[in-house]
């Protein structure tokens, strides 16, 4: 069937919502009361505090395509299905709808809506774990295989299909929690306490007819089976049934169980094309015609070239998306994840001769791709326009010069950890381009010595090195909880003193302390910061009341309610209230939560302990309680 990713993105929210789903936007890529991670990587992270028994503003079943990007996949780009940036197509269940009608449903989507055959889809149920007291999910496979039988074709369960390969006519193949068990944490053992997950049933794509049947993997001596990774089966979803937390006990169920579907809408989109390569799918055609253009050219002539593509494909649409979502390039953070794509992608667009001066233009390509689907990128077209223009011309200010030094340092047959530092720190050169020149002629760098120049130099600690961040743990302890009542407060008080045009621009919680970025042109004085001080002592003193209550958005935006992104958030919202005993509101702002009911429940005194520049028209707070 020929259709277009577009199509797709529309066939499903479309489906979910005769299904009775609210469909919502997609949340930022870059997440607010979040510590732990740096970017949005799952469609869940935005639903976790639903999941947790939170009330969604658009109720029980919801539906979405989030934005996410992994920055743990950079390395991984290349290959045929991995990209850092994607849209993960989401459905909901908040304690209503389980397993029957969530696997009836996607088998109808998969077979009905997008036309994939039957016997060319497989599917993983989770096997069990007497360890924890969990049970094997055979009202999962046993919910496939009726479906199977349906389509008229009766499917086997398989098991161990890592070691004893797959048999024919198996269809459906439990395997164990390192695979079927889905939390932000990973499997089990890995969870900390609070955090929810549960088993799952993920859904795979057999690209084997063009890669030719094979019972052994193509890449190690091993049996082929849908878990390898040799590329002939692509996973398009997976079906969480998120009914467990984790506790200090082990493992108990969640007051109601989830639902948690996510599927990649560019895997899903190929799948349907029956084209093994993601990168044919419909959202690159523009820029892949772009560099075409550009560079004389073809996607797929020579494979050296596609990886060279695919890397530049990926890494300006993931800029582009993130300069969108207002991360701009620096040395720390987002910033610094982002500045590492921009320089990798205008790397391999000089190996494929793309001209210098030119590389701007394929951002907006991507804009041009998806400024239907995502306004926000039309609007803000000239900041990315302007903020990838800057970082290639930053970079090739040095490059050149940096090649050279690189060079020399090379002659010495080693890379030390200082002289990827001065690479980094004279040219610009992060430390991963570094690293990737040097395996180039085969030649390490100490990374570990490079951080301990960088750590000497600043502070590093929240510096996004691959994998450091991997799928992070919001933490819902009660003094991050705290804080996050204390950043509303906070906020009330800095518009008292400051005036309206103050509004957040980003926010990051741990049990230590809150950072908060706002706008507002100038330095802070340290008298205002005092009034503010007081002025949110005085709330944690009064003892006020902490209500939340669900509004339609355009209610919320008339009664003046506090609150930025506005666009990403459903047309029902959460609002939050702090109140006086007199009545007397102190704050009002939309939020996810969660919150503490009365701000008596907040210990300690409140101290702002730094405010400082963070990128142009942002201020830095960052406050805490002692
Ligand atoms: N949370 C699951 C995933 O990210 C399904 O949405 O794969």
């Amino acid at each position: 069937m020929t259709m277009s990713a577009d199509e797709l993105r529309r066939k499903y929210l479309d489906f979910f919502e005769s299904k009775g789903h609210v469909i919502v936007p997609s949340a930022r890529l870059v997440p607010e009361n979040d510590p732990s991670t740096l970017f949005t990587g799952s469609g869940m992270q935005p639903m976790v505090p639903y999941l947790l028994g939170e009330p969604h503003p658009s109720g029980t079943r919801v539906s979405d395509s989030q934005k996410c990007f992994r920055s743990q996949d950079i390395e991984e780009v290349g290959d045929n299905r991995h990209t850092t940036f994607f849209e993960m197509l989401g459905n909901w269940s908040f304690g209503d709808y389980f397993k029957q009608e969530q696997i009836k449903w996607m088998w109808e989507f998969l077979t009905a809506e997008i036309g994939l055959d039957p016997n060319r889809l497989f599917f993983t149920c989770f096997r069990g774990n007497e360890d924890i007291g969990i049970p094997k999910d055979t009202e999962s496979a046993v919910a496939w295989q009726n479906l199977f039988s349906t389509a008229g074709i009766e499917s086997g369960i398989g098991d161990c299909p890592e070691v004893d390969g797959m048999r024919s006519g198996e269809h459906i193949f439990y395997y164990p929690d390192k695979k079927n068990w889905w939390s932000r944490s990973g499997m089990p053992a890995n969870m900390p306490v609070g955090e929810p997950g549960g088993p799952d049933t993920e859904m795979f794509w057999d690209f084997g007819i063009q890669h030719g049947l094979h019972e052994r993997s193509a890449w190690k001596d091993e049996p082929c089976h849908v878990n390898c990774d040799c590329g002939r089966f692509v996973e398009i979803g997976n079906n969480v049934f998120m009914e467990y937390v984790k506790t200090e006990n082990g493992f108990e169920k969640l007051p109601k169980p989830n639902v948690d579907f996510g599927g990649g809408l560019e895997r899903m989109a190929v799948a349907a094309l029956d084209l093994p390569d993601v990168f044919v799918c419909s959202l690159f055609t523009r820029t892949r015609e772009s560099i075409e253009a550009l560079s004389g050219k073809t996607y797929g002539e020579d494979e050296k070239d596609a990886y060279a593509f695919r890397v530049v494909m990926d890494h300006v649409r993931a800029a582009t998306f993130l300069v969108g979502d207002g991360v701009i390039p620096s040395n720390t953070d987002q910033g610094y994840v982002l500045r590492r794509l921009l320089r990798r992608a205008v790397r391999y667009a000089d190996m494929l001769g793309v001209p210098e001066g030119k590389f701007s233009e394929l951002a907006l390509s991507v804009i041009g791709t998806y400024g239907e689907a995502y306004p926000d990128l039309v609007a803000r077209r000239d900041q990315i326009v302007s903020e990838v223009e800057k970082e290639e011309k930053k970079f090739r200010e040095t490059l050149f010069r940096g090649m050279k030094e690189f060079e020399k340092k090379m002659l010495t047959g080693v890379v030390s950890g200082g002289d990827a530092f001065e690479l980094f720190s004279t040219y610009g050169f992060p430390l991963e381009m570094t690293q990737e020149l040097a395996a180039e002629r085969g030649l390490s760098v100490d990374a570990d010595a490079f951080k301990d120049e960088f750590r000497k130099h600043q502070d590093l600690s929240r510096t996004a090195s691959a994998g450091k961040f991997k799928g992070g743990l919001a933490d819902h302890s009660e003094q991050v909880t705290a804080l996050h009542t204390v950043t509303h407060l906070m906020l009330a008080g800095l518009r008292k003193y400051l005036g309206d045009q103050v509004h957040q621009a980003g926010s990051n919680i741990t049990e230590e302390r809150l950072r908060f970025d706002f706008t507002y042109p100038e330095k802070v004085s340290r008298e205002t910061l005092d009034q503010v001080e007081a002025f949110v002592n005085d709330a944690i003193g009064s003892e006020c009341e902490v209500s939340m209550e669900q509004i339609s958005k355009e209610e919320a935006k008339a009664r003046g309610v506090e609150g930025s992104f506005w666009e990403k958030y459903p047309d029902t919202v959460n609002v939050y209230t702090v109140r006086k005993d007199d009545g007397s509101i102190i704050s009002q702002e939309l939020c996810g939560g969660p919150h503490v009911p009365n701000t008596s429940a907040i210990r300690g005194k409140f101290r702002i302990a730094k405010e400082e520049a963070s990128s142009a028209g942002v201020r830095r707070i960052k406050a805490v309680l002692e």
